[in-house]
């Protein structure tokens, strides 16, 4: 995609020609420079109408933010940036604030990559979303916060620690991270409200109001965030209603949910969606959708009948050498019926967020194995795909 030269510098440019025509044409060509300026200064006279494509996140203004998950890393590549800045308004690092990777044992912090990423950002006037304090999975939670010399850890001692590492970390950035994903997975997958964890097993449902309160007094102006995978799919979303009323009768400061929204080309849940956000607006809490992808080799049968097809499966990689444009076509057309759905909820949906910059760098081409996958508005070369266009004319065509 080329970039505009912005108007300023057109104006500026068209001005200095116009001193050169005085210089170089004596008197008349100074009064014919000065018409001339005249009419620069009024854009609406000067130029023809702006032909230029807006881009996201002009074209979401005034409905809701447009975000992007990054690599930690992302001060390092320049080549980023111009696709990074134009189309997006708000970042979240993809690893480097998670607690596995800033306090990964219990002697000290690690602040070296989120101190770059948030410096990064507000040079380059990004919102920050900071992901994520407590990730309620024992696999994605240090190792030593469950444990107490050979014990298992006490409510008492997990709680302080917890606080902590909330009161350090939320306190770094306070003012310069506006939102924070403060719970991440907590819900259950099988029959249970909470997926059994550690952090159950010590403080059944109280670290979840704890987490809130925590955060909320180490940095009271922060939009506070529980977020999950399918907790708009029937079945999750009433666990999910469930913890936030929960969260919400006991105090908690809880602000908004975060809807991951990890689709699957075909299989994008329109109904369940639109049923999350009416219910997002009954309880009063805004929704952010927080990871959002179309994902065109699907994943779910990596998990179905007890993971048998997974040796077929890892070596199934059908777009390895492009994507066909019918499928990049259903995909522009799901994109474009999820943003049209999002415009018209935007008095509950602060903001929607992508994973990923583009195709070349999701996640989606190693998880669950690898494949080369297509699912972001951007090809390899960060070029825009036909989802880029059907977005922006879902949004620019706003109820
Ligand atoms: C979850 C997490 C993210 C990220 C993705 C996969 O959705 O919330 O931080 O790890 O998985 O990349």
């Amino acid at each position: 995609m080329s970039w505009r030269v912005p108007r300023a510098v057109q104006l500026a440019k068209a001005k200095a020609k116009a001193v050169a025509t005085v210089l170089r044409t004596g008197v008349a060509g100074a009064v014919f420079a000065f018409v001339l300026c005249r009419l620069i200064q009024d854009p609406a006279q000067a130029d023809p109408p702006d032909a230029t494509p807006a881009t996201l996140k002009d074209a979401a203004h005034g409905l809701f933010d447009i975000g992007v998950g990054l690599s930690d890393r992302i001060a390092e590549h320049p080549a980023d940036w111009p696709l990074l800045t134009t189309q997006f308004n708000c970042v979240t690092p993809e690893n480097c604030m998670k607690p596995a990777a800033v306090q990964p044992t219990a002697d000290g912090f690690r602040f070296e990559l989120p101190d770059q990423f948030v410096a990064f950002a507000h040079e380059h006037k990004l919102r920050i979303v900071g992901h994520c304090l407590v990730w309620a999975k024992d696999d994605r939670t240090p190792p030593w916060f469950f444990r107490d010399g050979d014990q298992a850890v006490s409510k008492e001692v997990l709680l302080q620690r917890m606080k902590t590492y909330i009161d350090t970390v939320v306190g770094r950035y306070r003012g310069r991270i506006d939102s924070w994903d403060v719970v991440n997975e907590a819900l259950d997958d099988g029959p249970n409200d909470l997926r059994p964890s550690g952090w159950v097993t010590a403080c059944g449902d109280e670290f979840l109001v704890r987490a809130f309160e925590y955060a909320h007094a180490a940095d009271p102006d922060a939009l506070l965030i529980y977020n999950d995978y399918n907790n708009e799919l029937s079945g999750k979303r009433e666990k999910l209603i469930r913890v936030v009323r929960m969260l919400k009768d006991r105090g908690a400061p809880v602000h908004a949910i975060g809807l991951q929204g990890h689709y699957e080309l075909d299989q994008i849940p329109f109904k369940d969606l639109e049923a999350t956000l009416v219910a997002a607006r009954e309880l009063g809490v805004k929704i952010v959708v927080s990871e959002l992808d179309i994902d065109v080799v699907l994943r779910g049968r990596w998990w179905a009948d007890g993971g048998k097809y997974r040796d077929e499966l890892a070596k199934y990689d059908p777009y390895r050498d492009g994507c066909p444009p019918e499928i990049l076509q259903r995909q522009a057309d799901q994109y474009a019926q999820l943003f049209k759905l999002f415009a018209r909820y935007a008095d509950v949906i602060d903001r929607v967020s992508f994973w990923n910059l583009h195709d070349g760098q999701s996640w989606l081409n190693y998880f669950p194995w690898n494949r080369v996958n297509h699912p972001l508005l951007f090809d390899r070369q960060g070029k825009p795909k036909p989802a880029y266009g059907a977005v922006i004319d879902a949004l620019q065509s706003r109820p």
